[in-house]
């Protein structure tokens, strides 16, 4: 149960910023509001003729959005190669939303043989908010490169910037960026006011920097694409709009929705931890979080057969459609919950048979990648040109 503080706010009406996303988000209407692209049929096509099929995490609508995704494929597809960015802000343990994303980035790696940059904004989870201490931020910036690890991203071809430590990397490019940056535009992107610290207000040029990075470390103009949730669009909005006048390419990218809470829908929560799926929780805790998960199923089992469950508002839906099931399968599920012939016990005990196996798993390879931590640091060995 959620206590009435966490309700979300009225139907429609719901936010999404990178430091905060709240509501039952209407992801038509944010193609819209931030002036994106939806990923149309062409180019799931496109990829289609590229790699040979279309991954899940595009075809059932996972990633939804888009800028200039077509045009790196329109490039690749003539010979040019694309770079990777991603990132992630280390404000606490990784959970299955947020590897959602990144499981993706490796498909588009190994498909494309993308080089990856993945930067760890510790200064950003510092920066925000009054009481994280920099031994926190430190600290889950460690054990968050062990998840990226873990993933499997190639070793030869990704590098792990952690702001911090590397900064000397970024900054010049942070500062020809932020020099074609006002406060007021800052403010009309982020939503900054006269009690944001300033430290905040200097970070996202130190976001951006990693757009065109690449370019400097080749030697030439490097397409790049931004496989990221939906929430980091304002930095890529911001970084398009200096790109021109900086002589690179606009950044791409590549948008995914939030994978909604076990609590109840809205994106999965660190927050708010007996609602997420921790990749390094134990099998009982799966277990127990995936047991008492709230469903779109009814109050009762005699009114769930005769009216049916609400799936599309179901988060165990939403993980066995994005992670363990196959697309019949999801299909079907849908079906039978709507029609009254299925139980919220049966899909939560599927979830509890995907997930387990999957966390005991990845918290192997994220022990083993302990060991070649430096490896993936960006100052260790920088790409090969
Ligand atoms: N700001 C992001 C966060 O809070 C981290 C991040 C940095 C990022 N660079 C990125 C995320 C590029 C996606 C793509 O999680």
């Amino acid at each position: 149960m959620s206590s009435p503080a966490e309700e979300p706010a009225e139907k429609g009406d719901f936010t999404v910023t990178p430091w905060e996303v709240e509501g039952e988000i209407d992801y038509n209407r944010l193609v819209e509001k931030f002036g994106t692209q939806p990923i149309t049929p062409a180019i799931l096509s496109k990829m289609k003729k590229l790699t040979g099929e279309v991954h899940p995490m595009l075809k059932l609508g996972y990633f939804f959005s888009h800028r200039d995704f077509d045009w790196v494929l329109d490039k690749k597809e003539k010979g040019e190669d694309f770079y990777l960015y991603t990132g992630r802000g280390p404000s606490g343990m990784v959970h299955m939303g947020h590897v959602m994303p990144w499981i993706f980035t490796k498909y588009l790696q190994d498909r494309f043989g993308s080089k990856l940059l993945f930067q760890i904004t510790d200064d950003e989870k510092f920066l925000y908010g009054q009481d994280r201490t920099r031994e926190e931020t430190r600290r889950y910036t460690y054990e968050n490169i062990l998840d990226i690890i873990a993933i499997g991203f190639d070793p030869k071809k990704t590098r792990i910037i952690v702001d911090t430590k590397h900064i000397q990397h970024l900054y010049p490019l942070a500062t020809e960026i932020a020099k074609r940056i006002t406060f007021s535009t800052a403010k009309a992107v982020f939503g900054f006011t006269n009690s944001t610290n300033i430290g905040m207000i200097g970070f996202p040029p130190v976001q951006a920097a990693p757009c065109f990075l690449p370019s400097v470390i080749e030697g030439r103009n490097v397409p790049v694409l931004i496989p990221a949730a939906i929430d980091q669009d304002p930095y890529w909005r911001m970084t398009r709009d200096v790109a021109d006048r900086m002589g690179y390419y606009k950044p791409a990218q590549i948008h995914s929705k939030f994978l909604p809470g076990l609590g109840m829908m809205g994106k999965m929560s660190s927050s708010k931890p007996e609602t997420a799926i921790f990749t390094t929780d134990e099998p009982e805790v799966v277990e127990k979080k995936t047991s008492s998960s709230f469903t779109g199923g009814q109050p009762t089992v005699a009114l769930q057969r005769q009216l049916g469950g609400n799936p599309t508002g179901c988060p165990v839906f939403w993980y066995l459609r994005y992670f363990f099931d196959t697309e019949k399968q999801s299909d079907e599920r849908l079906l039978k919950c709507r029609s009254g012939n299925l139980l919220c016990g049966e899909c939560k005990g599927d979830l509890a048979k995907g997930a387990v196996p999957f966390v005991t798993q990845f918290k192997k390879r994220r022990e083993k990648a302990r060991d070649v931590v430096a490896k993936f640091m960006y100052d260790e060995q920088p790409i090969e040109p």
